[in-house]
């Protein structure tokens, strides 16, 4: 396995392993190391099918839960990321968030394998929080720790959200619901559960408040934070290509979907990985 950063604070390029064949534990305990210091995983040429991607899946830690979401046909825990080629409806995961951060015991990672990759455009971006907490100066990072984020699921898929019930011609098979609307309180700093180190966790869409903060201020504090957040200094951008698996960590950096390839199919597909304590 040769592991090639990316030059951004986040990511790394892995070529040399085939993860399609019976993954042995020294392999998972390094790719596991290797996620965790690049935060972001690219595996080459790869030939994996679903049963390999459920395999991949299980041995980082296990699927997580994926509301609001309908799996493939077959397949209890894989969604499809889902374009067609004359979609006319906005991207999904267009901004910023790191995923389902709304939940009781959010999940550890994602993972994107590359099913139909479009010749231009699509790439995934991502933004790393320990970077971006880390160049913040002393004062500021007190002042965060003692934020409590309020998150929730609303602005998306609530019945009236930007995937609810006026969203129409999306091929995606997400699911609406009133749940939805349930608030879950992180801290807006959070401790890395297996390495220790300070993020900002999440962004701006999942989080609708601050505790003890009247709405406006908390958004105008939370706007400014974001654009620090996914300053490009902190930004690695992914380009796809076909026969490629993407692992990120929602616990250290935030991502976000991008256009450019209109008139091309783009499908992925996409398991959860449960938190874990490592
Ligand atoms: C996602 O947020 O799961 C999708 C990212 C992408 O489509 O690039």
């Amino acid at each position: 396995m040769r592991i090639e950063p990316t030059g951004a604070t986040c990511g790394a390029i892995v070529h040399g392993v085939d993860l399609s064949a019976a993954l042995d534990p020294e392999l998972v305990a390094e790719i596991r190391a290797a996620w965790l210091k690049h935060r972001v995983l690219a595996f080459t040429r790869q030939s994996m099918d679903d049963d390999a991607l459920e395999r991949f899946t299980v041995a980082m830690g296990g699927f997580g839960d994926d509301p609001f979401f309908e799996p493939i046909a077959g397949r209890e825990h894989i969604a499809a990321i889902l374009r067609e080629a004359d979609e006319k409806s906005p991207l999904f995961a267009e901004n910023w968030h790191s995923d389902w951060s709304f939940l009781d015991v959010p999940p550890a990672g994602t993972c994107l394998l590359a099913i139909d990759i479009p010749p231009t455009g699509g790439d995934t971006y991502f933004a790393d929080q320990i970077a971006a907490f880390a160049a913040l100066p002393e004062s500021r990072k007190e002042e965060l720790r003692t934020y409590t984020a309020i998150h929730s699921a609303q602005l998306a898929y609530a019945p009236d959200g930007a995937y609810g019930e006026q969203d129409e011609g999306r091929s995606m098979a997400i699911r609406p619901d009133e749940s939805a609307r349930e608030t879950r309180d992180h801290p807006l700093i959070t401790r890395h559960p297996e390495t220790g180190e300070e993020a900002i966790f999440s962004t701006l869409g999942y989080i609708i408040g601050i505790e003890s903060m009247s709405q406006t201020d908390s958004f105008t504090m939370l706007s400014e934070l974001a654009q620090w957040q996914t300053s490009d200094e902190f930004v690695y951008r992914h380009r796809w290509e076909p026969d490629m698996l993407v692992l990120w960590d929602n616990r250290s950096v935030l991502h976000r979907a991008s256009g450019g390839y209109e008139g091309h199919r783009r499908e992925l597909h996409r398991t959860t990985i449960a938190a874990s304590s490592g």
